[in-house]
């Protein structure tokens, strides 16, 4: 039901007074509040939004809300990134992962890695969330304890939620890691490559300039850091390349195995090196962290745009 037929629209003009967006969690009639007619809201045709109000892009329609929390933020993410179509495919805890008490959400910070470093950095920049790709949950209950523990705490103590985006980040065909990476080499009309859990989650394809490793490498740039190993093991100048980002050395094979000239993730991986080598296939390991910066920062930067909100980066790299 839209908040709308409910009567309390009035909410619309007073921050405090906002409506609990909790009720509207089923996203039809979350976006059937966010898109209620203009007349509704005053300052619809305003040029900025009013202070603490955000602003929507839904259907071609700017629509203002009264109040942003967490879960009308994961509705705006549910948009972007198919949390849905990964449900069976990856183990990570998509989406939510720790909630805060229901607090309006003005800014989110992004980093790739949830650990208590990014916990305090996003906590001390004034996020009210965390928006990462490698989060706390992995499949498999975990005792709170040691280490999970204080993390647990901590997020609690601060009342800072924590989002994570795993696969469905990797795999997006234009926000994701593996966009990121195929842009930045210039793989042209770029084609799902690399199983991984029964879904393709990387892109290969021509490269719209043929290239020697190391002029791959200077193309992904890794933000001025070396990558963790350079493996110049086929042709001269590649004119086909794989990118898998992350812990991905295996799909080197399925590279071998598709004749493409040279393949790009994060991870080296000794068991890889003689079939590599024995199969002439050019291999950049750029890194784990730096080949999945990519995907946070695109969605960071749609999430600035979209939602009105502030956002930071919060780089903290492993080295790995
Ligand atoms: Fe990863």
């Amino acid at each position: 039901m839209l908040l709308r037929e409910r009567g309390i629209t009035g909410a619309w003009g007073s921050r405090g007074s906002a409506p609990d967006l909790s009720e509207a969690w089923n996203y039809g009639s979350l976006f059937g509040y966010f898109a209620q007619a203009p007349e509704a809201v005053p300052e619809y045709n305003a040029a900025a939004p009013p202070p603490g109000r955000t602003v929507l892009e839904f259907n071609g329609r700017r629509v203002y809300t009264g109040f942003m929390n967490s879960r009308a933020v994961d509705a705006y993410f549910r948009t972007l990134l198919d949390l849905e179509g990964f449900a069976a495919a990856d183990p990570s805890m998509n989406g939510i992962q720790a909630d805060n008490d229901g607090a309006e959400i003005t800014k989110i910070a992004f980093a790739v890695d949830a650990s208590l470093e990014t916990f305090t950095r996003a906590a001390n920049a004034g996020a009210g969330m965390l928006f990462v790709h490698h989060g706390l949950f992995w499949g498999r209950p975990l005792r709170i304890a040691g280490v999970h523990r204080d993390r647990i705490r901590f997020l609690l103590e601060h009342n800072l939620a924590l989002y994570a985006v795993h696969l469905p980040l990797d795999q997006h065909p234009s926000l994701g890691n593996n966009a990121g990476l195929a842009d930045l080499l210039g793989i042209e009309a770029p084609e799902p490559f690399g199983e991984y859990h029964g879904r393709k989650i990387g892109y290969k394809g021509r490269l719209a300039k043929p290239l020697t490793v190391e002029e791959a490498v200077k193309r992904i740039g890794f933000k001025g850091r070396p990558p963790l190993g350079v493996y110049p093991f086929g042709k001269r100048e590649s004119r086909t390349c794989a990118a898998v980002s992350g812990g991905a050395a295996g799909e080197a094979l399925q590279a071998l195995d598709e004749g493409i000239d040279l393949f790009v993730t994060g991870e080296a991986s000794h068991e890889i090196y003689n079939q590599a080598l024995e199969g002439r296939l050019n291999m950049i390991a750029g890194g784990h962290y730096s080949t999945e910066v990519w995907g946070v920062r695109r969605v960071m930067e749609n999430c600035a745009a979209g939602l009105n909100l502030e956002v930071e980066f919060i780089d903290a790299p492993t080295g790995l």
